[in-house]
């Protein structure tokens, strides 16, 4: 059976988005149906509509989401229907280099559901990040639904799904922050604001949250920044040094990706630091630096798709602390809205009126 629903489309470079009748099939082996609840406005989304992505045209867009599986394929065994699931863009296969080596969160073979969500007409969608949530209903890969604790709030533990992962693991696992660290984070909108969180949560005790946009370093006060930086009114590479005696964060994190954001991480952590890059660039930018301050400056240079994440590993343990109020994840949903404001969403982005919009579904 093929059910029709709808979804939010991007038909070519720019085009606004426009909410279309989808057919998502049943699932096949290893696949799974997901009605999705809640679906949070991510910047990958927008990059998708920008062709920042790749050019492959009609996209769904839509990738944070909560869902309760309606249906999976015959040999499906790791999920049943009416499971509250968070999808994840890092269905691991377990046989690639990485997976046989223990590390399974830099898996080289991700999957996605092997059918393809159409338009009406048999035109094939690509679902942003292989998911396309987006839509009343979604056919993804068994292994991108990670089963969740169903009482938690599905607006809030869906942005597990991408963005606020995506942060709390680039300063939990590729920055490695620990206790007493000092750390930076570049960019506070809702990914940056995540790496503070997780810079937090991980025992680091100062710091430092960047921003263009006064509104975003106030919210990051309140998730765990000790000091801010305006960089649209002062260097922040100056800004972080004074903040860290005279010496640079321990960790900087680029929630941004320019290469001027990421110039400033390079030189405002200290010798033997760590920049990560969770910002994603797009294809045209180029970075130029002296080679022998590459060198000289020793420590770690680390990009960190997704956080680094594992997501049956992570998902359910950052619920857990969620629910006992050690991570405050309702503070990322700055407002609710209908799938028909995905447009308006984008906007707010822009004005840095909100860290997240999420839509109800
Ligand atoms: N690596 C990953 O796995 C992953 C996952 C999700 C999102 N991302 C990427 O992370 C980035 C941030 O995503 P988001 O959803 O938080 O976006 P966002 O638009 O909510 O936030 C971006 C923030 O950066 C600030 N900013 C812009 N230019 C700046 C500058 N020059 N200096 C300092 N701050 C500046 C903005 O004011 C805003 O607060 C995007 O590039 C997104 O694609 C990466
Ligand atoms: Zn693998
Ligand atoms: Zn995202």
């Amino acid at each position: 059976m093929v059910h029709k629903v709808k979804g939010a489309i991007v038909r070519s470079n720019n085009a606004p988005v426009t909410l279309e009748t989808i057919l998502v099939p049943d699932p096949g082996p290893g696949e799974a149906l997901v009605d999705i609840l809640t679906c949070g406005v991510c910047h990958t989304d927008l990059h998708y509509k920008q062709g920042a992505i790749n050019d492959d045209f009609p996209f769904l867009l839509g990738h944070e989401a909560t869902g309760v599986v309606s249906a999976v394929g015959p040999d499906v065994t790791s999920v049943a229907p009416g499971d509250r699931v968070v999808l994840n863009w890092r269905a691991v296969c377990g046989e690639c280099r990485a997976c046989r080596r223990g590390e399974p969160q830099y898996c080289f073979n991700t999957h996605n559901a092997a059918q393809k969500m159409t338009l009406e007409d048999g035109t094939e969608l690509t679902a942003a990040l292989g998911i396309g949530a987006f839509a009343e209903k979604t056919l993804v890969a068994a292994g991108q639904c990670t089963k969740v604790d169903p009482e938690a709030d599905p607006a809030a533990v869906g942005l597990l799904g991408c963005g606020v992962m995506a942060g709390l693991g680039a300063a939990i696992n590729t920055g490695n922050v620990g206790r007493g660290d000092s750390v930076a984070v570049i960019g506070c909108g809702g990914v940056g604001v995540a790496a503070i969180a997780g810079a937090a949560l991980a025992g680091a005790t100062t710091v430092i949250a960047v921003d263009i946009d006064p509104n975003k370093l106030e919210r990051a006060k309140d998730l765990g920044a000790t000091h801010t930086v305006d960089s649209s009114a002062v260097d922040p590479v100056e800004a972080i040094r004074e903040l860290t005696g005279g010496f640079g964060a321990d960790v900087v994190i680029d929630a941004v990706g320019r290469p001027e954001t990421y110039k400033q991480a390079f030189y405002a952590r200290d010798l033997a630091g760590t920049v990560v890059l969770v910002g994603v660039p797009s294809p045209e930018m180029t970075l130029e630096l002296p080679l022998l301050d590459v060198f000289g400056r020793g420590g770690s240079l680390k990009s960190s798709w997704y956080g680094d994440c594992l997501p049956s590993r992570d998902f359910p343990m950052l619920i857990d602390l969620y629910r006992q109020g050690r991570l405050d994840l309702d503070a990322f949903v700055t407002e609710r809205i209908g799938i028909d404001q995905i447009e308006e969403a984008f906007e707010k982005m822009h004005s840095g009126a909100v860290l997240r919009s999420v839509v109800e579904l």
